[in-house]
């Protein structure tokens, strides 16, 4: 029986996707509700790991090749970056290329908002225009860019969250929002060790488990729940015939709970499925942006090949052969 109040109005989104992940079989739960405001913030914290090279690997690129992007991009551009963050990357990029405008495309309006006018202070000349809308549809741009070749910017290997099959529906939007004659700028983590992999997601201090964890929290809060916190554990395992690194919160007892009224239960080892973060490989990379309508133009690749940064052309569509 839950006790408390929900002390948040519940997202109706939010309420279907828990009580559909739950009553599912294997359970899930989409990705996207990890990130509520403590979740966003664990996850900054999870940037900044030791075990977590993705983002300073990422970084590290940006700032090393800054002259090659400025040379293959080219000066005039306008930036648009998918899902704005409050990622330190873009500024490396627009000083690299010398943009013409720069749109960010973010779900939420404050995020958005926020690392808008963080932008606008550090890059006083250059005309930003935010956009509030879902980025994996086709977004329609603001009129004042419609005339500028586009550069799309999608970094942090964020393409791995989608299964293959919705993450070439995006990359499809994308090209839609961009158009023909636009480029993409896109992060892609590499398939390496188990070992490295693992610890990645399942860092020594604690803060990914916390990251992962923090779902029950959120259903007891905004939906209403009891699900005992103390019965679950954090676990992120290799998949390696997916190859995608899949997070799960495991119960650690037979356990039964209570959410938005309804009941559930789960034997001692059954999961939640609430992330998968996908790795590529060069071609799998190369083939996946093909399927998307992207065809690579240029690959930068970190020292041992841990993360890929891909520049890719939207070229007219083409019948065989
Ligand atoms: C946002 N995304 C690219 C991260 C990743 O690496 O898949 C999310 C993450 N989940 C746990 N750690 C990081």
């Amino acid at each position: 029986m839950a006790t408390a109040e929900p002390s948040v109005e519940a997202d109706p989104a939010f309420r279907a996707d828990v009580l559909a992940g739950l009553r599912s079989d294997p359970r899930a739960i989409p990705a996207r509700w990890l990130y509520d405001l403590r979740g966003s913030e664990l996850f900054e914290e999870i940037t900044r790991l030791p075990e977590y090279y993705p983002t300073r690997t990422e970084r590290a690129m940006l700032e090393t090749h800054a002259a090659e992007f400025a040379e293959e991009i080219g000066p005039g551009r306008a930036v648009i970056e998918f899902g704005s963050g409050s990622s330190l990357k873009t500024p490396l990029l627009l000083r690299a290329i010398a943009p013409a405008a720069y749109v960010p495309i973010d779900i939420s309006g404050e995020f958005l908002m926020d690392s808008a006018q963080t932008l606008s202070r550090d890059f006083p000349d250059l005309p930003v225009f935010p956009v509030e809308a879902d980025f994996t549809k086709r977004v329609p741009l603001p009129y004042e860019v419609s005339r500028l070749p586009k550069l799309g910017f999608f970094p942090g290997s964020t393409i791995g969250n989608f299964v293959p099959f919705s993450g070439v529906d995006f990359l499809r939007a994308m090209k839609e929002t961009l158009d023909i004659g636009a480029m993409l700028l896109i992060g892609i983590d590499r398939i390496k060790g188990e070992e490295e992999l693992v610890a990645a997601y399942n860092d020594a201090a604690g803060v990914t488990a916390a990251f992962n964890l923090n779902l029950l929290e959120r259903i007891n809060r905004e939906l209403d729940g009891d699900m005992p916190l103390d019965a679950f554990r954090h676990r992120a395992i290799w998949n390696d015939r997916l190859a995608r690194i899949e997070m799960h919160i495991e119960a650690i007892r037979d356990v039964a709970f209570e959410v938005a009224g309804d009941a559930f239960t789960m034997a001692e080892g059954d999961t939640i499925h609430t992330e998968n973060s996908h790795k590529y490989g060069p071609r799998d990379a190369r083939v996946l942006l093909r399927a998307g309508e992207w065809t690579m133009r240029r690959e930068w690749s970190s020292p041992g090949d841990r993360f890929a940064l891909i520049l890719a052309e939207a070229l007219p569509p083409r019948t065989a052969p």
